[in-house]
């Protein structure tokens, strides 16, 4: 977690990364549909929650587990896989090693089996 991180540049590197990767999700033809209607302090909350998950950081996010907070949304493998490229393009765009961001996608995969049940 530290190490990506101090990567990014710290809090404002940070803020940075999930303002790029809220700004491609939402406009991506397959993936914005997903977060249509949900409330833009939501939707930023979820991207923070999906970043934490990827970088390894504490569970910031209290309440539902990941399970079942996406139990009803019908997640497919292709949706999971779209959010999961555009993070690691997104890290590797903000100057990420490549290194890093492997790690961040094979720590994501193991997310998988609790939030795709299309
Ligand atoms: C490791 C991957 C992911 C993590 C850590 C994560 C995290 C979360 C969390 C913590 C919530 C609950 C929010 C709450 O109850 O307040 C949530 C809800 C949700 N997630 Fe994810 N998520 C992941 C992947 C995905 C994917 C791949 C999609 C869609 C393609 C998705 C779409 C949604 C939607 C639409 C909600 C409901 C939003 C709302 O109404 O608050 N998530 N997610």
């Amino acid at each position: 977690m530290t190490e990506i991180y101090d990567q990014l540049g710290g809090p404002d590197g940070l803020r940075t990364a999930v303002t790029v990767f809220y700004n491609r999700i939402t406009a991506d033809e397959e993936l914005g549909p997903w977060f249509e209607g949900v409330d833009l302090d939501r939707l930023k909350a979820h991207q923070r929650a999906f970043l934490t998950a990827a970088f390894g950081g504490p569970q910031v996010f209290s309440g539902r587990g990941l399970r079942e907070a996406h139990a009803d949304l019908a997640i497919t493998d292709a949706a999971f896989d779209g959010m999961v490229t555009t993070l690691l393009r997104s890290l590797a765009d903000l100057g990420v090693p490549k290194e890093a961001v492997g790690a961040v996608g094979e720590r994501l995969e193991g997310a998988r089996a609790d939030i795709v049940t299309a």
